[in-house]
């Protein structure tokens, strides 16, 4: 009989199973003692020469030593796996305890806080949002704000020609007439921000393009007292309850009468300094009565109706707001400019 045989070849796979280091080699030793062709496996032909008795034995030894060599190696193998797995926590280990990295954020142009702040003053009073085209006809940024081709008022709103009558606009009162056009002598109550552009050089206060918020009311019995008492109420929403605001006549002609309206200074309170040029005041914006041409070349009656206007530029606003010095600076996306106004989280 091949007892010692069957010691041996168990002697053998305990002592490789002892060495080895990884579940490669196991696998490898698994297939040289334990596979069909392995030495092992090929004593089992032997079992037909013997008698039953020794055939018995025989057998039970050989199914003894490969049980044995079997479970040692699992054994070895959970082993092996769990060294591998604390291996690769080790080497893959985070450490949650460090302090995360700083994501930038971005944050809203103050050009864009403050058009929305605009918007939802008028808002809060009942206005809705009109639109109207970037690229306008003549007709409706000139024509039928009365202004009509040989006007001089043209000359300070030179723009970029399209065509002879296509230009890109050079305020947002052309919606003035877009909107009475789809009213049809209904009242109307509207603000319209939006991007304007002129043949400007561009310099600290001037820029080629730049944005404004139209206001147009349009009711029966409307008076120069409600536009004063609307533009007080922004004046005070946007810069605060202390301001007072001055109307100075003006000349526009879509509006008759027209003003200019100034708020108080607020470095000096009106007291006068270098900010307001000593006058105590600043220039905020333009309004006025809707001229009686306007309302009449854009289908209102004139004696029925009544209404007022007014344009805001929305830089000046911000500028004025935190005391911006260069309107550049809204449109050159210096993070160091940005920056300044980012909210903290
Ligand atoms: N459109 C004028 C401009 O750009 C501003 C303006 C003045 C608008 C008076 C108005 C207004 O609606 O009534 O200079």
């Amino acid at each position: 009989m091949e007892l010692n045989k069957l010691k041996e070849i168990e002697q053998s796979a305990l002592e490789d199973i002892k060495n080895a280091s990884n579940s490669d080699e196991l696998t490898n030793i698994r297939n040289k003692y334990l596979a069909k062709k392995s030495e092992l496996m090929s004593l089992m032909s032997l079992l037909g020469t013997l008698s039953l008795e020794d055939r018995k034995t025989f057998g039970a030894a050989i199914n003894e030593t490969r049980n044995h060599i079997s479970s040692n190696l699992e054994n070895k193998f959970n082993e092996i796996k769990e060294l591998e797995l604390n291996k690769k926590l080790e080497e893959e280990r985070i450490d949650i305890t460090l302090p995360g990295r700083n994501m930038e954020t971005g944050g809203k142009n103050p050009f864009f806080v403050v058009r929305d702040e605009i918007i939802d003053i008028f808002i809060g009073m009942g206005y809705e949002v009109a639109d109207g085209p970037e690229v306008e006809q003549d007709h409706y940024n000139f024509e039928l704000l009365n202004i009509p081709k040989d006007h001089p008022a043209r000359d300070m709103q030179d723009t970029f020609y399209i065509s002879e009558n296509i230009l890109l606009r050079t305020h947002t009162s052309p919606v003035q007439a877009r909107t009475m056009e789809k009213k049809q002598g209904k009242p109307i109550k509207i603000i319209c921000p939006g991007k304007t552009f002129r043949r400007d050089d561009d310099d600290a206060t001037h820029s080629h393009q730049f944005a404004q918020i139209e206001g147009l009311v349009i009711d029966k019995n409307i008076n120069i007292g409600h536009l004063k008492a609307t533009l007080e109420l922004f004046a005070k929403k946007m810069f605060g309850e202390k301001r007072e605001i001055r109307l100075r006549p003006s000349y526009f002609p879509f509006t008759e009468p027209s003003v200019e309206v100034d708020i108080t200074c607020a470095n000096c309170g009106g007291k006068g300094c270098s900010i307001c040029k000593d006058t105590g005041y600043i220039e905020i914006l333009g309004g006025g009565m809707v001229h009686p041409n306007v309302l009449k070349m854009n289908g209102y009656d004139s004696e029925e109706y009544s209404g007022f206007a007014f344009g805001i530029g929305i830089e000046r606003v911000a500028m004025l707001r935190y005391g911006i010095d260069d309107i550049r600076k809204f449109y050159t996306d210096d993070v160091r400019f940005l920056h300044q106004f980012k909210k903290k989280a």
